[in-house]
C-alpha cells in the first residue's frame, strides 16, 4: 500500500486546518493510498522512512520556516540518501499576502530537493503549494483539498511504477 505522510507544526491552529483539508482531499481521492498527519513534536526523524509521499506544512516565520521543521530538517542528515525518489510537497500560512510565504514553501521545497525527492508543482492556483493567509477561507481551503488529491495521486504512480 503507498503510503503518505502529512508533518506539520502549528500554534494558533491555521496550518493545522490546511493539514486537514489537505488530508480530507487524499482520501477522497480515487488514488489507493493510506495517509497519515502527524504533528512534528511527534515524529521522530525515522519515521520519515517508509513513506512514498512526505508533504511539510509550516506557519511562514521571518519568511521561513519555523524552528519546530527546520529542526527536524536538520535532523534528517541521519536518514540523508534515503528519501531519494520519495515524492514531496509544502505549504504554509502567514498573516500577510507578501509576508513571505512563497519564500517558506520554497524554502521547505529545497530542502526536500536536496534529499533528492521529487517535487509537484502546479499549473493554476497555488503553484508551489498551498497557502493561506490569516484565518482559511473556503477557497483556500478547497484548494488544500484539490492539493491533497493531486498528492497522492501523483504519489500512488510514482510509488506503483517502482513496483
Ligand atoms: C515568530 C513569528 C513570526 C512570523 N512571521 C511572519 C512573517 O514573516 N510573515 C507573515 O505574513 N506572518 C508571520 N507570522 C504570522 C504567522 O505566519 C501566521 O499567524 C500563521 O498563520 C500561524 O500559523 P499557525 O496558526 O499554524 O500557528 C509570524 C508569526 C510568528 C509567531
Amino acid at each position: 500500500m503507498t503510503r503518505m505522510l502529512i508533518c506539520y507544526y502549528s500554534k494558533s491552529g491555521t496550518t493545522e486546518d490546511m493539514a486537514e483539508s489537505i488530508l480530507q482531499g487524499a482520501e477522497n481521492s480515487e488514488a489507493r493510498v493510506d495517509v497519515e498527519m502527524r504533528k512534528v513534536e511527534n515524529l521522530d526523524v525515522k519515521d520519515l522512512l517508509g513513506y512514498h509521499g512526505i508533504i511539510l506544512g509550516s506557519p511562514t516565520y521571518y519568511g521561513l520556516p519555523c524552528a519546530e521543521i527546520k529542526k527536524l530538517l536538520d535532523e534528517s542528515v541521519m536518514i540523508h540518501g534515503k528519501l531519494d525518489g520519495v515524492v514531496g510537497g509544502a505549504f504554509t500560512s502567514s498573516a500577510n499576502p507578501a509576508g513571505g510565504n512563497e519564500t517558506t514553501i520554497i524554502a521547505l521545497l529545497e530542502a526536500l530537493l536536496i534529499h533528492g525527492m521529487i517535487v509537484k508543482g502546479s499549473p493554476s492556483g497555488d503553484h508551489y503549494g498551498p497557502v493561506v493567509v490569516g484565518d482559511p477561507d473556503e477557497k483556500e481551503l478547497e484548494q488544500c483539498r484539490e492539493y491533497g488529491k493531486i498528492m497522492a495521486n501523483f504519489t500512488d504512480e510514482i510509488a506503483g511504477s517502482e513496483d
